[in-house]
């Protein structure tokens, strides 16, 4: 059996990766060893089988005897550690779900249900560096990966509705947080059916403005309002996130060397982990809607098209309908008033499961077959 080496897996994304690991019965494939950044020799995490001691995560020694290392702990401790352990010339494969490797030319993006052509090539090639895309970004092509495959796709336009947990779980709690000071402000007034609406909105804007609103990890209030950009600034005026969508998309479809663009505004919403995103995708040629939807619908195993009326839309296409599950769910499809080429979809995905979780267990499955 592999011995896989397991970093990062208490925080968010490493507890979702145990779930689903534990879910699919992985552990009983491989010889597991948990590695702690703090609290080398206590106990690991209960995976059904006995266990060593957390081993320290910094210990080049311990780490090079691992035949596949998983980090989840993000991209300080890759930067601080992959360098090393390659130096002193270990050749296993490395995964990780941070971004700190993902752009480099000996690294591939994974997400094999959309790219695992461009994974059995690398693989056979001898690239050892396995990395999780952006979020966004793997959501967005296990919705619509279909019309990309097909190079249906000229140029595609992405707004996105991203949710709190791409920001951290500190994030998440700070959300509920702001959520709860904005409907304690207006409570009694709330509880007063004759009460004045206007007087509610007034000491919500009081609160949200008012200097000790809880907002030390978004900045800003999220509660009652939004934040138009995410990340810092790459480029004048674009957030990384933005510039993501292009530089990502075209490295896991292998297509690096005539990019389709990819651009828009990325914005982050009061939801909790399901990020949403509307496109608008200018197709190469005017395809009927129903040959559109059969490409989307048949891609992979996870996509669900949500029919295109309000009710199915109200109760299928949202974070609320989707939390929680592997099945990215598209929708709203329709071609725009712009002409027959210019499609319209909304789309909702987990930003933990196929956002970042699942892709790095399916790679260590595809390892071990
Ligand atoms: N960068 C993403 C976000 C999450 O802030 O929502 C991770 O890919």
């Amino acid at each position: 059996m592999k011995q896989v080496g397991f970093v990062g897996w208490r925080g968010m994304v490493g507890s979702v990766l145990m779930q689903r690991m534990r879910e699919e019965n992985d552990f009983s494939l491989i010889d597991p060893v948990f590695f702690s950044t703090s609290q080398v020799g206590q106990a690991g995490p209960d995976i059904g089988k006995e266990m060593v001691p957390l081993k320290d995560a910094f210990d080049i020694v311990a780490l090079k005897k691992m035949d596949v290392i998983i980090s989840c702990q993000g991209g300080d401790y890759t930067n601080q550690v992959f360098g090393k352990l390659r130096e002193s010339g270990w050749q296993g494969y490395w995964i990780d779900a941070a971004s700190a490797l993902r752009m480099h030319d000996d690294a591939v993006i994974i997400l094999d249900p959309v790219n695992r052509s461009v994974i059995e090539q690398a693989l056979h090639k001898g690239v050892k560096s396995y990395i999780g895309g952006n979020c966004t970004v793997s959501l967005m092509l296990m919705a619509v990966g279909g019309l990309f495959e097909r190079e249906m796709v000229e140029w595609a336009s992405v707004m996105t509705y991203q949710a709190a947990s791409g920001a951290g779980a500190q994030n998440m709690r700070e959300l509920l947080l702001q959520m709860g000071e904005t409907h304690h402000v207006a409570e009694d007034l709330l509880n007063d059916p004759a009460s004045n609406i206007l007087e509610i909105d007034r000491r919500v804007a009081q609160k949200l403005r008012d200097k000790t609103f809880p907002a030390e990890n978004f900045g800003v209030p999220l509660a009652g309002s939004l934040i138009p950009w995410i990340d810092r600034e790459v480029a004048p005026g674009q957030s990384r996130e933005e510039w993501k969508g292009q530089a990502e998309t075209n490295k896991i479809l292998g297509h690096t060397d005539q990019p389709v663009p990819v651009d828009g505004i990325c914005v982050r919403i009061g939801a909790m982990r399901c990020h949403s995103q509307a496109l608008t995708i200018k197709l190469r040629q005017d395809i009927p809607l129903d040959e559109i939807e059969a490409v989307v619908a048949g891609a992979n195993d996870w996509v669900r098209v949500i029919p295109n009326d309000k009710e199915a839309t109200t109760k299928e296409l949202t974070p609320v309908a989707v939390t929680g599950k592997l099945d990215v769910h598209v929708g709203r499809m329709r071609k725009l008033a712009m002409g027959g080429e210019y499609l319209s979809v909304f789309t909702v995905g987990d930003q933990l499961l196929w956002g970042a979780a699942e892709p790095l267990r399916r790679m260590l499955r595809i390892l071990i077959e």
